[in-house]
């Protein structure tokens, strides 16, 4: 039935408040899976973790593989006492693309894993050859067939290993997969991201032997044990949802703050606000936007990893440059397919050109509220942000989406006096 519902959305009501950040989606998921890395008799305990369809998603998987997951209050437990499978289940794996990471854990811990190929957001065709080959490297025999990978490795080998492309998963794989190798490993050209940073805590928690050589730059030093102790670790604010919020403010010219945030942790969005000529105030833990008496200003961005402007955050802020004054190009480097909330914007009356991996949009006084058609989470978070500042009423189909990463979505906007609802109805896709 949940397929079948929508947000409502009654726009034109600049939205005022203030609004506690959830943590990290993106961080919870390693650092949970990082359980599976645990001796005998271990418990993880992952404080701050969102209640979405995914972290879910993410215990069903560690509990259908044998380990004792509870999931409450916002705090996981994860605890290792009996046997593993090696087998991930299809119906989870599907659900959810992050369940890639775990099969560099499950492999290092049991010497074989089997993983259905992964499903998840429709933006792209998001392969994971990176972490297979890093994992091949490690000494890992793969073999593809039947829709899924057979990875075997009686005890994987610390080595060197350098990313083509920072990838944020295969980092992930690699370095859960280093703390149980033998010897050490060195990635290099690793992700950035601050959930890379989290994940490390976590496992330096759980008694790891892994750092960040040079300050964070890319290079990450993993020396394996034989196995990893129980350890408590708090994830991280959630940087995509703050910048949603601010951006929620700041396309409806509102007053939004957001709290118990990281503010480094977005300094890319922050810096574009300011371009853009939205006003803002930064403190130590949390940032608030402010109205302007014009229309904020066209921009030109290019999504880049970490610390470049996310990926994740393009298509909120291209619902709002959908209105700024001017034309605004957006360049989208990190997906080939992450613009499939631009045909939902037009329907609004946007006025978006798109070539290749660019997006050329020429601002319009005002958009209009549709039915408009979530396609992954973030375009469906951009077209709720658009029919906030849209005249009458949107309705955002594919509600499903949206629900994978912001906890609570309807009542956080209705918190900041939006007219939101969910509603039950028919999917126009
Ligand atoms: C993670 C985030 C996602 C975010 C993305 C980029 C989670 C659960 N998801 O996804 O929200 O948008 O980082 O910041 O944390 N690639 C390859 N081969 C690989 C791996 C990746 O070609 O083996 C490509 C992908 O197709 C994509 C790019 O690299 O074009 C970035 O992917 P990656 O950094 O791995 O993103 P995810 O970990 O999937």
């Amino acid at each position: 039935m949940e397929s079948s519902r929508y947000l409502k959305i009654t726009g034109g009501t600049p939205l005022h408040g203030s609004i506690r950040i959830q943590g990290s989606k993106n961080a919870a998921l390693p650092v949970v899976a990082a359980g599976l890395l645990l001796g005998q008799g271990q418990t993880l305990t992952c404080t701050n973790v969102p209640l979405l369809r995914d972290t879910e998603t993410m215990a069903a998987l560690l509990r259908e593989l044998g380990m004792t997951v509870t999931f409450e209050n916002g705090t996981v437990t994860v605890t290792r006492n009996g046997e593993l499978s090696c087998e991930m289940p299809a119906v989870q794996v599907q659900k959810m693309r992050a369940s890639s990471i775990v099969l560099g854990p499950l492999l290092a811990q049991q010497g074989r894993a089997v993983m259905p190929m992964p499903g998840g957001c429709t933006i792209g065709a998001r392969p994971i050859d990176l972490h297979l080959k890093g994992l091949a490297k490690m000494g890992a025999q793969i073999e593809l067939h039947h829709g899924a990978v057979y990875a075997t490795a009686e005890k994987l080998r610390g080595c060197r290993i350098y990313l083509d492309f920072p990838s944020v998963g295969a980092t992930e794989n690699l370095v859960m997969a280093a703390a149980l190798a033998e010897g050490e490993t060195i990635i290099e050209n690793a992700a950035r991201e601050p959930e890379i940073t989290n994940l490390v805590q976590a496992l330096q928690a759980m008694g790891a032997d892994v750092v960040f050589k040079k300050d964070n730059q890319g290079i990450i030093q993993v020396n394996g044990k034989p196995e990893l102790a129980s350890g408590t670790v708090k994830i991280v604010p959630d940087r995509i949802a703050a910048c949603t919020y601010l951006l929620a403010g700041a396309i409806t010219n509102g007053e939004v703050t957001v709290t118990d945030v990281m503010p480094q942790h977005f300094d890319s969005l922050l810096a574009k606000l300011e371009e853009a000529e939205v006003g803002y105030l930064r403190q130590e833990d949390r940032v608030t936007v402010y109205p302007s008496r014009d229309r904020m200003k066209s921009l030109s961005v290019k999504t880049m990893p970490y610390p470049g402007f996310p990926t994740d955050v393009q298509p909120q802020l291209m619902a709002a440059l959908c209105l700024a004054h001017g034309t605004s190009v957006v360049k989208e480097s990190i997906f080939e397919s992450r613009f499939q909330h631009v045909p939902e914007l037009r329907k609004m009356g946007a006025e978006i050109d798109i070539q290749g991996n660019t997006a050329v949009i020429r601002g319009v006084e005002a958009l209009n509220g549709s039915d408009v058609q979530a396609t992954d989470l973030r375009a469906g978070a951009a077209l709720a942000l658009a029919g906030l500042a849209a005249e009458g009423e949107t309705r955002v189909h594919g509600l499903k989406h949206i629900l994978r990463g912001y906890e609570d979505f309807d009542k956080a906007l209705t918190s900041l006096g939006a007219h939101v609802s969910i509603e039950e109805g028919e999917s126009i896709a």
